[in-house]
């Protein structure tokens, strides 16, 4: 059987959606995630765009062994050289140059003729291949460009050199059937073609993506790029859960094969929504929170007869456990420990102690602990990970008679214990004034979200904050049995993701 390249763009196409910065940890946390998912390529990040997309792009390169890692390069020589100097120390590492080709673009940005493009891009490929074998090249705009045009580039980059030849679908315009003419096309019109691997990568502008990634592996295209949750810019771009198991659940009609391993889905699906403050929409195939739950009489009455009446997959080949014991107050270390293995985690001796000691004050307050509070509770103790100030104490007076006020007490960097009291419009407003009092950095919150992880008054609430400084947008996540202690952990976790970057900035 074929194998599909499952090739990963979550922390570069799928970071530049609005509102999803990640600090590095967070991109070695998630890149060490898509190894261990079986993700072939890893596009860690577009190393010339910012001191600290290069750092990470260098770090994910020395730690990560067994997938390909790959910097984005524009067709610019500096580009190239530091997308190199980027990636070099990785065991397989890849650059992938683009290089806008549809006469929208070339008229209107790029400003240059066609033989100019075909001769940078021949170029710049030229450039990179002296550093490595591995050279991917990608038109920008193909799905909008003359066929003709997109036959010459690819035909002059494969013979400078390139290896991958990938076909974007930029602005996400295309149609299945017209997508899949156009990589038709490229096998019988591009003579040296069986050099190279023919890659697609789409966007998601008309909810399109993974139907022409699909139409496009059926002609012939053995690279798919795609991200976690199919985030990314605008509208996202082919969510690689959905790729790789449409691949394998229809194998009937693919005759494929991908090197994922499939029951890390869901887990790699909640670390990237955790990191990016990006909730997944409940009914999102594969990995939404209603994508196998039944609620008809008539589904239900079927699935537990015969799963396979109303169920195409199995739940737990995309690692969504079958919840058969639930936690409480009496569960040990033990209980816990093998929980949080089938949840698909492994913690340290030091996370798995402050993650059962959470657990013990859940269980006090809550009468049942079920996956979804194990996994926000072990999230919130490894968010807490790099705090600048940490949120020690917190009380909050309000009602609707009485001003409300909140007092907090900090721990700052050094350990001085730091306190102060604001009043507010509302207790959450209250806090973040108070807290502001303490953490003097500007910012101003434009996003506030709770939402409660599971049902019943005793739930824990989890409550996503953005907040903007410099131009930036930085996510924090809180999650508490009390929302009001929820956003104060969420406001905190957002400063601490500013306070952090500014400092690497620095
Ligand atoms: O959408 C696009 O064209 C891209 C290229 C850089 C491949 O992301
Ligand atoms: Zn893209």
């Amino acid at each position: 059987m074929d194998r599909v390249i499952i090739f990963d763009t979550t922390l570069r196409d799928g970071e530049q959606a609005a509102g999803g910065t990640l600090n590095i940890q967070e991109k070695l946390e998630i890149a060490k995630e898509l190894e261990k998912l079986g993700v072939d390529v890893i596009e860690a990040g577009f190393p010339i765009s910012s001191p600290g997309d290069f750092e990470a792009v260098k770090l994910i390169a020395k730690e990560i062994r067994t997938s390909v890692i790959c910097g984005l390069a524009r067709a610019h020589p500096d580009d190239v050289d530091r997308a190199w100097e980027a990636v070099k120390e990785a065991e397989h590492p890849r650059i992938h140059i683009f290089l806008s080709a549809s006469e929208i673009h070339r008229i209107h940005q790029l400003k240059k003729s066609r033989d100019e493009i075909l001769q940078i891009a021949r170029d710049m490929v030229a450039r990179a291949k002296q550093y490595t074998d591995d050279v991917e090249f990608s038109p920008m705009d193909a799905s909008r460009a003359e066929p003709e045009y997109i036959y010459q580039i690819l035909e002059a980059v494969i013979n400078a050199g390139a290896t991958t030849v990938n076909i974007p679908d930029t602005v996400g315009y295309a149609i299945p059937d017209e997508y899949g003419n156009l990589i038709e096309g490229i096998f019988k019109n591009v003579p040296n073609i069986n050099q190279a691997i023919v890659s697609v990568h789409c966007h998601n502008d008309l909810g399109l993506a993974v139907a022409n990634s699909l139409e496009a592996i059926k002609r012939g295209a053995r690279q798919v790029e795609c991200t976690i949750n199919g985030i990314g810019e605008r509208a996202g771009n082919a969510s690689l859960e959905e790729i790789v198991m449409a691949i394998k659940t229809r194998n009937d009609f693919f005759n494929l094969t991908t090197n994922i391993n499939t029951r890390r889905i869901y887990k790699s699906s909640r670390l990237v929504s955790e990191l990016t403050g990006f909730t997944v929409q409940p009914n999102k195939a594969i990995v939404g929170a209603n994508a196998f739950r039944h609620e008809s009489g008539i589904h239900q009455d079927g699935v537990i007869k015969m799963p396979i009446t109303y169920e195409i997959m199995d739940p737990k080949t995309v690692g969504i456990p079958a919840s058969s014991l639930v936690l409480g107050k009496l569960s040990g270390r033990h209980a816990f420990k093998e929980r949080l293995a089938e949840l698909g985690y492994s913690l340290g001796e030091a996370d798995f102690d402050r993650g059962f000691s959470a657990f013990k004050e859940l269980a006090d307050k809550k009468k049942e602990i079920t996956d979804r509070d194990i996994e926000s509770l072990i999230a919130q103790e490894l968010r807490t990970v790099s705090e600048v100030y940490h949120l020690d104490r917190i009380q909050v007076s309000c009602g609707d008679r009485g001003i409300p006020t909140a007092t907090v007490r900090l721990i700052g960097p050094d350990g001085q214990v730091l306190a102060d009291a604001a009043l507010g419009t509302g207790p959450v407003d209250a806090v973040c004034k108070a807290i502001n009092r303490l953490v003097d950095v500007p910012n101003v919150l434009t996003e506030f979200t709770v939402k409660s992880v599971t049902e019943g008054i005793d739930a824990i609430g989890e409550v996503l904050i953005r907040i903007e400084s410099e131009g930036i947008t930085y996510t924090g996540r809180g999650a508490d049995t009390d929302i009001i202690v929820a956003s104060a952990k969420a406001y905190m976790n957002a400063l601490n993701r500013l306070l952090v970057a500014k400092k690497m900035a620095e």
